[in-house]
């Protein structure tokens, strides 16, 4: 008896393991981030309806996730962070559900088969981002109430606060993001904004509907009192620009100067790839911005002065959001691992628009003085391009060798070939991932010559190479 019970307890516990920890679909396989996106689906639409009380800062939301099973499951995850679920319906069918931290461990009715669609529908609610932190990173919170809005910055893994998703940048997905606010609210978010809604209440829905693939990452909502430009570039590329009402002055400067970008990015790294572009700020100061996808975001700081994070002019940080939309958003990142194609490319690109705005000598002062910056880095902080580890994916070696880099090939190679390296590839990857090896075989393809030797210097190792402006 007493040995048919432990028999029992134990066939039990290890059904429970299996199910929590040891299926292997909670997790993508990140290097950094192991609870970080799930295995076994791909995600391809997201709708988000989210109905939110600026009040009480609270929300009411729905999601509907499209979804195709790569594998046959009879378990699932998706990654979720704090509010309260209320329902969840697997092909309209009740789902049974476990949370565990951020993972979100459903149980359909029936089984799903490999290839098949499935459609999962969450309801829930409470007050995202309250009470539950995925990141210390002000960037990377997800949904963030400010004293009369509300932002969304999710790098790298905020999302999972305001949507359950599968939230890593392999799996992109399309978006509609319906989101109903108070009529003296304007909402700012991805892609293009498809229609405003009139509800009963007085309230109104703003419909947003992105059409290129998104990595979680890059999906923002941005609630506020907002003005707005909207205009177009070239053949007709959609632009937006929102800014507090009270800076409305400022739109017309902030759509020339992001039209000429535009056209200089084109010229250096082939067609601009996405459905839109545009910039948010956000009536806050935030110390940072974030190359949500179509739509960078800012604070108030980008109007205010004329020096911005140190790093130069306004112009300066638009032009590295803006370079992200090829680098990072359009082609993401593998892992979080591969981040230097993120940050180092973009930083890249923020010379280069330096370089054309104020000369080439201007362009090397700064990289002769980062050059100098980054030699007196501490061990921890010089960790290798190639593996920065999850503590420096946003540290100043990332950004300023990692655009050094660039410019040594730059050197090397001359201009013709490194943006014709940069073009394949974009084109390469367009709407998907590469990995940093992905990058080198690219180069290599393209140039005709091994560069092994450079890229293990510059990405491999901790010691610096000489400076590429040295001679
Ligand atoms: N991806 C963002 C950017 O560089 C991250 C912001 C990081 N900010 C910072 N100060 N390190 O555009
Ligand atoms: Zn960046």
């Amino acid at each position: 008896m007493v040995l048919k019970r432990r028999i029992v307890l134990f066939i039990i516990l290890s059904l429970c393991s299996i199910a929590f920890a040891q299926d292997g679909l909670g997790g993508i396989g990140d290097p950094y981030f192991p609870d970080f996106g799930n295995n076994g689906y791909d995600v391809q639409h997201y709708t988000i309806a989210l109905n939110v009380n600026m009040e009480e800062q609270t929300l009411n939301g729905t999601a509907m996730i499209e979804s195709l099973a790569t594998q046959d499951l009879s378990v699932f995850h998706l990654d979720f962070l704090g509010m309260s679920i209320k329902q969840i319906t697997v092909n309209n069918a009740a789902a049974t559900f476990e949370r565990d931290g951020r993972e979100l461990i459903i149980t359909p009715e029936t089984p799903l088969l490999e290839n098949q669609p499935f459609t999962v529908h969450v309801v829930y609610n409470g007050s995202p981002g309250k009470g539950v932190s995925s990141s210390n990173l002000p960037f990377g919170r997800g949904w963030t109430w400010i004293s009369d809005g509300v932002y969304v910055a999710s790098e790298p893994g905020g999302s999972a606060v305001w949507y359950p998703v599968n939230d890593h940048p392999l799996d992109k997905a399309t978006y509609t993001l319906q989101i109903t606010v108070p009529q003296d609210y304007t909402v700012a978010a991805n892609g293009l904004l498809q229609d405003v809604i009139s509800e009963s209440d007085g309230r109104q829905t703003y419909l947003w509907e992105a059409e290129n693939p998104i990595a979680s990452y890059l999906v923002t909502v941005n609630i506020g009192r907002f003005a707005m430009l909207e205009t177009v570039y070239g053949d007709g590329l959609p632009l937006r620009f929102f800014v507090p009402e009270r800076f409305a002055d400022e739109l017309p400067a902030l759509a020339d100067v992001t039209k000429e970008m535009l056209a200089f990015f084109e010229s250096v790294f082939g067609v601009y790839p996405l459905e839109a572009y545009g910039i948010v700020v956000v009536d806050a100061t935030l110390d940072f911005a974030l190359e949500t996808q179509t739509l960078s975001l800012f604070g108030r700081d980008l109007l205010a002065g004329d020096q911005w994070l140190g790093i130069g002019g306004a112009d300066i940080v638009m032009a590295h959001e803006l370079a992200h939309q090829w680098f990072g958003n359009s082609v993401s990142p593998a892992s979080w691992r591969d981040i230097w194609l993120n940050e180092g490319f973009a930083t890249f690109a923020q010379m280069l628009w330096l370089e054309y705005t104020q000369g080439t000598a201007e362009m090397n002062a700064i990289y002769d003085s980062w050059y100098d910056n980054i030699s007196y880095l501490s061990a921890s902080r010089n960790t290798p391009l190639a593996d920065p580890g999850d503590d420096n994916l946003f540290s100043i070696n990332v950004y300023l060798r990692g655009a050094l880099v660039l410019e040594a090939l730059r050197q090397e190679l001359g201009d013709e070939l490194l943006f014709a390296i940069l073009q394949a590839f974009h084109e390469t990857y367009r709407n998907g991932n590469a990995s940093i090896e992905d990058f080198i075989a690219t180069a290599e393809a393209v140039s005709g010559q091994s560069l092994t030797d450079f890229f293990t210097q510059w990405l491999y190792e901790r010691d610096l190479p000489l400076s590429p402006l040295s001679d």
